[in-house]
């Protein structure tokens, strides 16, 4: 088993987010990951720690809102104390829509809250729009090939 670990969570209304989660995970175990894809509904905030590397995918819903299956996660990780994420490799992908005013929200707010506690970005959040078929696994994958550049237990 590869011990470079990779959590991809992700946060839908939808299953946008859920798919490219999937499809993140199939590229990630292909590259010899060991990949672990997760619903932020069923996540427990203190167990993100226990990886060296994630992967948020995450929707933006009502007006500028968290998706409702990753609010309470938002705020369980808001609320872990210090840089209780120190030690976590992380990036996020954005899903939204350009025509509302608050666009890819909540992928700004992971963005942020994960380096608050600790985390260290890997590759510059990307914000994408409906059409982010075009764009979204170019981006996994070039944020994977980086992730996999992170030598285990740094
Ligand atoms: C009712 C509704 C509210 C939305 N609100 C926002 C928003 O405030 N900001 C944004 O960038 N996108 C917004 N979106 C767009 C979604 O984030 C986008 O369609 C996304 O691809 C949905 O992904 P999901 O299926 O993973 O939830 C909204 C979409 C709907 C239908």
């Amino acid at each position: 088993m590869s011990d470079k670990n990779i959590l991809i969570l992700y946060g839908t209304e939808t299953g946008n987010a859920k798919a490219l989660g999937e499809d993140a995970e199939i590229m990630a175990s292909k590259m010899g990951f060991e990949a672990k894809l997760e619903d932020m509904e069923y996540f427990e905030a203190g167990d993100i720690s226990d990886y060296e590397r994630l992967l948020i995918i995450c929707s933006t819903w009502g007006d500028g809102e968290q998706p409702y299956s990753a609010q309470d996660l938002y705020d369980s990780v808001s609320s872990l104390s210090g840089e209780a994420l120190k030690g976590v490799n992380f990036s996020v992908l954005a899903l939204g829509d350009t025509s509302y005013e608050l666009f890819c929200e909540s992928g700004k707010e992971w963005d942020k809250v994960i380096e608050e506690k600790g985390g260290t970005r890997v590759k510059d959040r990307v914000d994408l729009d409906t059409d982010y078929d075009d764009y979204a696994d170019d981006w996994i994958m070039d944020t994977l090939d980086l992730m996999f550049q992170i030598p285990t237990g740094e």
